[in-house]
């Protein structure tokens, strides 16, 4: 009989994908995916140490492991993500229930020690080989059939911002070859997969120099839209250092590609991206930001900020407010600076709590304003819209418009996985409501 393993999934898109990988690597030794955590045979646990406590919260989430299966057999304990990396086997001391702990550039490994775990034992994997584990992955089928799917082309990264624990959790920066990538996307294609989301912690830095060619992002791009079957494709997270011509100019002739640009830039102060070490400045941002729009002014941005940065003065913060309010972004991430262990940042001064909460909660109203703002724009009007999935509770489709903005709608089980055209009639911060009045196109 197959044996059950279950994975709980935190932290950032990367994160979904490896958790599908290892449901891929796992079938081989015999493992199927359960959606019922207390089913499971093999728990795992994909950390994220992005902010906040991680390591602390990882611990609870064992705790809570540890009582769901309290009167039946222990599942093995996987730790696996950036906190696994970061903390690698300082963690089995803390909490013995841990059985496998193993970091985001070893997963090439996890079936094997999953098959050698015994009862008591303690397995710890930490060493980074990206190279190594991609060969592995490239051997196994990607069986992701969702109708929007992620695919990483790039991982690992060489900036090391100084408030970033990325380049220690994942390593450096490697990108996988161009042929190995378009042979998983046909793949995913294959399966079914309508739109698809090349990741990579610089997705934009993409780059593999193999037999005197260069391929960069625009070439996979290009490449991805010659395929009739898909329907969209996106990328994600790049940085504003490397929107290079060549990526900027998809913007002109993929029609595939959405035109929504997640460009991170922390901050709109050109004395906080230099402390940052973000390696350039807000003009050069709002450089690549005309360059876009200039080919097409219905294209949008959105961003991460950290609001309150050791140095954040009022006048920084005003910058980050003007350039807020330039380019009026929608979907933005904003967060307080949280001091990281083993970066540059961590031992930096911080900022009064008051002032810093005080700062993230006016930017934050107006993200929020331009996102409702940009919802209600769209009431009364006709939008493409992916569907993705069906909300059983609800007895509604779910799906996203070309800015990723969830949209709930009227319709039918044989429309997921359709481009329709929506008329849209109510909405929310969040979301958009609305009713399938045909099949594809002819929509904003
Ligand atoms: N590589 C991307 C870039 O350079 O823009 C970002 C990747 S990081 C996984 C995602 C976001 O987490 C960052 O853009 C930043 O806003 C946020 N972040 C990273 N470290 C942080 C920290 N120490 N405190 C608060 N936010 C942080
Ligand atoms: Fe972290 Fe900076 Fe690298 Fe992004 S570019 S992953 S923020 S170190
Ligand atoms: Fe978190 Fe690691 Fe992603 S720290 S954001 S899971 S790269």
């Amino acid at each position: 009989m197959k044996k059950k393993i279950y994975i709980k999934t935190f932290g950032c898109q990367m994160n979904e994908y490896d958790s599908n990988r290892i449901y891929d690597s796992l079938k081989n030794i015999n493992f199927e995916k359960t959606d019922n955590q207390s089913d499971a045979d093999c728990y795992v646990l994909n950390t994220c140490h992005i902010r906040d406590k991680a390591k602390e919260k990882v611990y609870h989430e064992v705790g809570r492991v540890r009582k769901i299966f309290r009167n039946k057999k222990k599942p093995i304990v996987v730790i696996a993500g950036c906190v696994a990396q970061a903390e690698n086997e300082e963690m089995f001391k803390r909490e013995p229930y841990i059985d496998i702990v193993i970091g985001p550039q070893a997963y090439h490994k996890i079936s094997d020690l999953v098959k050698k775990h015994v009862k008591s034992d303690h397995l710890e994997e930490t060493e980074i080989d990206t190279i190594e584990k991609f060969k592995h992955f490239d051997t196994i089928k990607n069986d992701s059939n969702k109708v929007s799917s992620f695919l990483t082309i790039q991982e690992g990264c060489d900036k090391f911002c100084h408030f970033c624990v990325v380049p220690f959790t994942r390593g450096p920066e490697y990108s996988r070859p161009f042929d190995k990538i378009i042979s998983e996307a046909e793949q995913l294609i294959e399966n079914g997969v309508k739109e698809i989301t090349l990741l990579g912690q610089n997705v934009n830095a993409y780059s593999d120099k193999n037999n005197s060619k260069e391929f960069r992002l625009s070439d996979l791009i290009k490449k991805l839209e010659t395929y009739s079957e898909l329907e969209r494709v996106r990328y994600t997270t790049s940085h504003p250092l490397d929107m290079t011509d060549d990526l900027i100019d998809c913007y002109k002739n993929c029609n595939k590609l959405m035109p929504f640009v997640h460009l991170p830039i922390q901050s709109g102060s050109n004395k906080i991206l230099n402390a940052m070490n973000r390696k350039h400045t807000v003009e050069q941002y709002l450089e690549t930001y005309e360059k876009i729009i200039k080919i097409n002014d219905e294209i949008k941005f959105s961003s991460d900020f950290i609001i309150g940065y050791p140095g954040e003065e009022d006048k920084d913060f005003e910058e980050t407010l003007l350039l807020v309010e330039k380019i009026k972004f929608i979907n933005s991430f904003s967060f307080i600076f949280s001091p990281r262990p083993g970066t540059r940042a961590a031992d930096l001064n911080l900022l009064d709590k008051a002032i810093a909460k005080n700062r993230l909660e006016k930017i934050q109203k107006i993200l929020f304003t331009h996102q409702i703002n940009i919802n209600k724009s769209l009431v009364k009007k006709n939008i493409n819209v992916l569907v993705e999935n069906k909300i059983k509770s609800q007895n509604k489709l779910f799906g996203r418009n070309k800015y990723l903005n969830s949209v709930i709608i009227d319709g039918k089980d044989e429309h997921i996985g359709k481009l329709v055209n929506v008329h849209v009639d109510n909405y929310n911060q969040n979301t958009l409501f609305g009713k399938i009045i045909s099949l594809k196109h002819k929509a904003a």
